[in-house]
């Protein structure tokens, strides 16, 4: 007989699950028992690491900052595997700029895609949980810069934020449908976007990609960026029912970086 999953039976929606910590999610999921349809804006990237995952995994081509967009791709979501119980609002970009070097057009561009499209995906599927009846789960990938504000970080920092306020009123909101909603705020994971921020930070300020990265994972108390299966199993404990009674939450994962 297979092990008990913790997610057995569920069905997630995860954006920006092409690569980096959607993927990690979309992985640990599944093997919690879950199916998984994985949606990112790279088409050909999400389609082929949902082949990658096999059966239980699926793929859409999403533009986050699109309603019309999101409603297909939660039609796909009900059509591959007809009903869907934990959202993950994960697409995101990082825009490393000083405030007063920011245009407001890249202002307005990082809060449209980090801020506007969780709000676009959370509202879309949370209108069809409260329809479905059966409760439901949202799990937002906030970020510790939505806790507190840093260096070259207005942008991400004000989209981040806006996400732990989104998470808190959908939490207050939805609760009576037993849909619970919070945030997972990862320090600094090992992804793509963490490498484009050594490559930024060190054209920023003169020094080499390796210095950058040198101080930055010396300022961690654990000494190293987040692995990301690590990470992933606090998303797998809020999509669980080992968390039936946390909502409006941040969850800090970040190898101690803001205590260190
Ligand atoms: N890596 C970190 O250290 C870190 C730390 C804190 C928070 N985060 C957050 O975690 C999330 C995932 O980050 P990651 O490190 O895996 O980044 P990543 O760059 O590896 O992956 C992001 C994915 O989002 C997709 N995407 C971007 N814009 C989109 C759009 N408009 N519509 C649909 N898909 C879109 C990209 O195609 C990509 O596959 C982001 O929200 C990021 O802000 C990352």
């Amino acid at each position: 007989m297979a092990d008990k999953g913790l997610l057995d039976g569920k069905v997630a929606f995860i954006t920006g699950a092409a690569q980096g910590i959607g993927l990690a999610v979309a992985n640990a999921f599944i093997a919690q028992g879950a199916r998984v349809m994985l949606a990112d804006r790279a088409g050909d990237q999400v389609a082929q690491a949902a082949g990658e995952l096999g059966d239980a995994a699926r793929a859409v081509t999403i533009e986050v900052t699109d309603e019309k967009s999101t409603n297909a791709a939660l039609a796909g979501t009900l059509d591959q595997f007809g009903r869907v119980d934990l959202v993950v609002p994960n697409a995101g970009i990082l825009l490393l700029k000083h405030a007063v070097d920011t245009t407001p057009e890249e202002f307005r561009q990082v809060i449209d895609v980090n801020l506007t499209g969780a709000f676009i995906t959370a509202r879309t599927f949370a209108r069809h949980l409260i329809d479905q009846g059966e409760g439901g789960r949202i799990i937002l990938t906030s970020s510790l810069f939505g806790l507190r504000g840093g260096r070259e970080n207005a942008s991400y920092s004000a989209s981040k934020f806006g996400m732990v306020g989104l998470m808190q009123s959908l939490a207050a909101e939805l609760a009576e449908h037993d849909i619970l909603a919070n945030c997972v705020c990862p320090g600094q994971m090992n992804t793509d976007m963490i490498r484009q921020l050594f490559r930024d930070r060190a054209q920023l300020t003169g020094q080499t990609e390796q210095a950058v990265r040198g101080a930055l994972e010396g300022r961690i108390p654990v000494g190293h960026l987040g692995p990301l299966d690590q990470l992933a199993g606090t998303f797998v404990y809020l999509a669980s029912d080992l968390s039936r009674y946390v909502t409006g939450q941040s969850i800090t994962v970040d190898g101690g970086w803001q205590i260190g």
